[in-house]
């Protein structure tokens, strides 16, 4: 049967670990760990979109058994072929349905990835599939980006987010519809190879609404993983949602 990886296929797979390599550093992901065995206490951990296993082998190796939930079988072949890969479970599927057995008592979907789902009923879905997989008390945390639209002119579309020799990338809004295309343009053997992938972005109130109607209430919001403060200037976020009882 043929497997869709979506966008995170064979091609993106194979040169993701590389292609992301500060999000690899350690000075990123430790605080990502530090807090996330906080919140796991004594009990697992669920991954939503756990790709190649940036966050959950360094999380396992802390201790704290992690279940991951993935599209692409392209991603998880990387996270199976490092040490320490196969003692991850993962569960191929969406993670706005998927479901996995037991209950956790963290949840969390970093690097932005909750736009990945296109529509707000699939991101209300995620949040309702997480409610239904957490234990009473338990939280949810997502790493996202606050929406950009102050950097878009009203009337423009594009926003270019990175150049350098031989990497271009813009974003293209849909303003009307939360939508953002992503667009990567890189040389590869003297060719333009084209990436481009569709988001949803989401403002924080709105994620708190999703988390209310799953029975989740916001119990912090940061600007980073060391509990920096959240405030007007802040491009990202770090909110955890707490499973009410
Ligand atoms: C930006 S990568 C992040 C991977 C990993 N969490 C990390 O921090 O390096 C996003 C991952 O989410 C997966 N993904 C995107 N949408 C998904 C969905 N609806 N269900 C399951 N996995 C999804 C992609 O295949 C990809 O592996």
């Amino acid at each position: 049967m043929p497997v869709d990886d979506g966008y995170f296929d064979e091609r993106v797979a194979a040169g993701y670990d590389e292609s992301s390599a500060e999000m690899f550093d350690p000075e990123v992901v430790d605080p990502v760990v530090d807090l996330l065995v906080e919140l796991a206490g004594n009990g697992r951990a669920l991954e939503l979109g756990i790709g190649t296993g940036r966050i959950a082998l360094p999380l396992t190796q802390r201790g704290v058994p992690v279940h991951g939930i993935e599209l692409s079988q392209a991603m998880v072949a990387r996270l199976r072929a490092k040490p320490g890969g196969d003692e991850v479970g993962v569960t191929i599927g969406d993670f706005s349905t998927a479901t996995v057995d037991g209950t956790f008592s963290v949840a969390y979907l970093v690097y932005s990835t909750i736009l990945n789902l296109t529509t707000q009923a699939a991101q209300v879905a995620c949040f309702q599939n997480v409610a239904s997989h957490l234990e009473p008390g338990g939280c949810f945390v997502i790493e996202v980006g606050v929406p950009g639209l102050q950097e878009l002119p009203r009337g423009n579309t594009f926003r270019v987010f990175h150049v350098s020799e031989n990497r271009w990338g813009f974003d293209e809004y849909d303003v009307a519809n939360q939508g953002l295309i992503s667009h990567h343009f890189r040389i590869v053997d003297g060719k333009v190879d084209r990436l481009s992938i569709p988001f949803r972005y989401v403002w924080p109130s709105e994620l708190d609404l999703m988390a209310r109607l799953a029975g989740m209430s916001l119990r912090e919001r940061w600007s980073g993983w060391k509990r920096e403060p959240f405030t007007s200037e802040s491009d990202k976020h770090v909110s955890v949602w707490e499973k009410r009882p």
